[in-house]
């Protein structure tokens, strides 16, 4: 059933200037149409949200949710439900499914599978491939194009310079790159083959490779003028590297995995640590917590990669990379926030205000007046640990788990519905396809 009005009450609201208000919002046709200390109406719906705090709804814009083709792994329902429970209302897909999207067909293919089973909003993002499709440029909608420049096997992989070049030169869509340097990976995977020590794989895919693939991506976006998002950050050098050149059309992410995990979760956790970009160092958490405070790293993306168990214990290089995310990232970032390291409005600012502005995304990212309904209401209140029983995505596994964490959703809602209350999905819910305005330029 769709609410027509619904009123939530006694919440403490984070609002656009990042202070907080005791009071209610009402909820009409799926936007937002007031915010105040008591509003007199009553709706067709009332949440008593005593104690609970209002964030804008999470918008995740890095996740590969496997469908269609490698269903086994994930779906667009499971993953959606993962992202109702974790509060993430919005999400931006990565090509590498099977058929890979890299044509306005398999893009179609998509949208109506997300329109027919997704709880939550979505997006896609169209595939590079060297062949030059004319639907990289005229593909609609779609979030911007993905390269990846390394880590990558199969036809999505643009790793020379004079291709790269062209996608670049040509039109004026956002380019997200997966920036690794794939001739230094292939050289060092040489060297240490043999090698299953998970551990081996932050060696291999080492910090410079990173660094000599986002070096390029920044040159080549330099050259066009043209706007570009770099995908997962992961090291000190980058981040440093941004700080000193980032030009005002370029922006870049962070996974709560690279500011919270690093090559010391390999003793604990073995191949559930690897993933592409790797975990680094210490220091280099440090660094990117830095560079995320003072604005440097524009906003949060989990990487949602899931693997099953199955195929994460085979033994490295054989275990695939990647780890689940949507359920977790929020009150991750949450828990961070109650320890002291950033505040609430910063984490709602990385998470959903900055995503949206950065891809154009029209009213979502904001507790006011006119916005989309997409809000999440977090109890900040109480601590509980990550458990795999828990867990929704497919996969059913995460690797924080064990880890307190505040901050979990309480209720979720997508467009004004109640996608996600106390503990249960509604199933029913069904999200809407986002648009993408052109952005920074
Ligand atoms: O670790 C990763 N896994 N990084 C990526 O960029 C791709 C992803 C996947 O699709 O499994």
């Amino acid at each position: 059933m769709t609410l027509t009005s619904l009123l939530i009450r006694h919440a403490r609201i984070l609002q656009p200037d990042g202070n907080f208000l005791q009071g209610d919002v009402l909820i009409q046709a799926g936007k937002i149409v007031e915010v105040a200390a008591a509003i007199g109406a009553t709706g067709d719906r009332e949440i008593d949200a005593t104690g609970l705090t209002l964030l804008p709804g999470v918008i995740d814009p890095q996740v590969h949710f496997r469908e269609p083709g490698l269903e086994h792994k994930e779906d667009l329902f499971t993953a959606s439900c993962a992202c109702a429970k974790g509060g993430v209302t919005s999400f931006l897909e990565m090509p590498n499914t099977r058929p890979l999207t890299t044509t306005q067909a398999a893009l179609d293919d998509k949208l109506q599978r997300a329109a027919a089973k997704c709880l939550v909003n979505y997006g896609f993002f169209i595939g590079a491939t060297a062949e030059m499709l004319p639907d990289l440029l005229e593909a609609t909608p779609v979030c911007g194009i993905k390269i990846f420049m390394g880590s990558m096997h199969g036809p999505l992989l643009i790793d020379e310079e004079p291709l790269l070049d062209r996608i670049f030169s040509r039109g004026d869509r956002l380019i997200a790159v997966h920036a690794e340097d794939q001739a230094r990976i292939l050289q060092r995977r040489q060297e240490y083959a043999g090698n299953t020590d998970p551990a081996i794989h932050s060696v291999i895919q080492d910090n410079q490779a990173a660094l000599n693939a986002t070096q390029l991506a920044l040159k080549l976006s330099q050259k066009y003028q043209r706007r570009l998002h770099i995908l997962h950050l992961s090291t000190a050098e980058e981040a440093e590297l941004m700080r000193q050149q980032k030009p005002a059309w370029v922006t870049c992410e962070v996974t709560p995995q690279h500011l919270l995990l690093n090559t010391d979760a390999y003793a604990k956790i073995g191949t559930l640590a690897q993933m592409n970009p790797p975990l680094r160092s210490p220091h280099d958490n440090q660094v990117l917590w830095q560079a995320l405070l003072d604005g440097v790293i524009d906003f949060i993306a989990t990487d949602h990669a899931p693997h099953t168990l199955e195929e994460k214990a085979q033994p490295y290089p054989n275990s695939p990379s990647g780890m689940p995310g949507v359920e977790t990232s929020l009150p991750l970032m949450l828990t961070q926030a109650m320890a002291g390291r950033c505040t609430i409005a910063q984490v709602a600012q990385w998470m959903s205000t900055n995503v949206a502005k950065a891809y154009g995304i029209p009213n979502k990212g904001l507790i006011a007046p006119g916005y989309d309904a997409d809000l999440v209401l977090v109890d900040l209140a109480t601590y509980q640990p990550v458990q795999r029983e828990a867990l929704q995505t497919k996969c059913r596994w995460s690797p924080f788990e064990g880890w307190e964490l505040t901050g979990y959703p309480v209720y979720t809602l997508v467009g004004g519905q109640v996608a996600y209350e106390q503990g249960k999905l509604n199933t029913t819910v069904r999200g809407q396809a986002l648009c993408f305005q052109p952005t920074l330029r």
